[in-house]
């Protein structure tokens, strides 16, 4: 155990039932808001209007941008910051699920920040400009994004999925309300769900874990394994969604304070050639092979994890295994097979290439070396 840590969460949390009306009061970071959502069912469930009159209320005026997709484009964030500047907000509010948050946070540089925002993620221009403030109201328990200070954005043309960020895209504020989450349907809530499974064990597992973040990412997962199977089997039940909430924002915290590791970058591969693959889904689909090629080589670690998810007596790593496996049948989604999503055999070499190279950061977080050779036998494992 490690006993060096850096802490930095700048951002304001309201977390809990009811809390979307602490519009009403909290201190806000502008004059006029450009709303950033999917459009869908932030819409239809009338939750964009609520936020939009809210803010009404306060003198506050607001612009709705509601075309973010899952896996969103630099060129959709662009055609947004474009109507940021055009429009004069002066701060945004992200509110949906990842993609909504994350197109706020690159928006938040995009609009301040001369041309293409692909510029900025991909290393060839630097930031000159401030951000522009996010208040974030994620609708779904998963991402995390709320609490940490990073986005993904996709580029179609050139297969690369990419997560960015750095201290300045902390959200100033973030409304963390169950509420907003009870009409998520049964299979995006599994697959949310494990996405911030995922972001609490691998930040546990990555070699820049710490005494504080271990704490978050243990905590996340004993919620996570014992109420995901119920909020999957009954979207009405309120606690089981606040405990999910909760661990989403634990988890956030792990990847504010640890990392992600090279199953993220996998995963960001494949849905980078996929882009309609759901982010958890594809997580889901390689994370068996994964963790046994992991489990025995970090005995300690995974034994701790198995502990917190059903085996409290566990002296063997691969239980952890056991008890994923049995938390993935239990949402329903253990017949997730790469084949079924279009996912060609020759694809393989490729994607270990594209995993590697654009997710390289979160190879690093590794404890124990992946060779492609390793990466492909993963993938390969998950294909059928
Ligand atoms: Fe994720």
């Amino acid at each position: 155990m490690s006993f060096k840590f850096n802490y930095y969460i700048p951002t304001r949390i309201f977390f809990g039932k009811g809390s979307l009306n602490r519009l009403q009061k909290a201190k806000l970071p502008g004059k006029k808001a450009m709303i950033i959502t999917g459009g869908t069912s932030t819409t239809k469930l009338g939750y964009v209007d609520r936020v939009v009159s809210l803010l009404k209320e306060r003198g506050i005026e607001s612009v709705v941008y509601n075309k973010i997709q899952p896996n969103p484009s630099h060129v959709q964030i662009n055609e947004g910051a474009a109507i940021i500047r055009k429009e004069g907000c002066d701060f945004l509010v992200g509110i949906g699920g990842g993609s909504s948050i994350d197109s706020a946070k690159a928006m938040s540089m995009a609009a301040t920040n001369e041309g293409d925002v692909w510029d900025y993620i991909s290393g060839k221009a630097r930031m000159s400009n401030p951000t522009l403030p996010v208040v974030a109201i994620p609708t779904t328990a998963g991402t995390g994004t709320e609490a940490d200070q990073w986005f993904v954005v996709t580029n179609e043309k050139s297969n690369q999925k990419i997560g960015w960020g750095g201290d300045k895209f902390y959200p100033v504020l973030s409304i963390v309300d169950p509420d907003l989450m009870m009409s998520v349907p049964p299979a995006y809530t599994a697959y949310q769900g494990m996405d911030a499974f995922y972001h609490a064990v691998e930040g546990y597992i990555a070699k820049v874990a710490s005494p504080v973040s271990e704490m978050f990412s243990l905590k996340a997962i004993e919620l996570i394994g014992e109420y995901l199977p119920r909020a999957f089997a009954d979207g009405s039940d309120e606690e089981a969604r606040a405990a999910m909430a909760t661990a989403s924002t634990l988890a956030g915290m792990v990847e504010a304070l640890s990392s992600t590791t090279s199953e993220h970058a996998m995963e960001h591969a494949l849905s980078a050639y996929h882009p309609e693959l759901t982010h958890g889904a594809g997580l889901i689909m390689i994370s068996e092979a994964y963790h046994k090629f992991f489990a025995p080589k970090l005995p300690d670690r995974y034994i701790v994890m198995a502990k917190v998810l059903g085996y409290p007596d566990s002296q063997d790593p691969m239980d952890f295994v056991r008890a994923l496996s049995d938390l993935i049948k239990k949402t329903g989604t253990d017949s997730l097979k790469m084949s079924e999503f279009g996912i060609d055999e020759i694809d393989i070499n490729d994607l270990a290439d594209n995993a590697m190279a654009t997710g390289g950061a979160m190879f690093k977080a590794d404890r124990v070396e992946l060779k492609k050779e390793d990466v492909m036998k993963i993938y390969w494992e998950s294909y059928k």
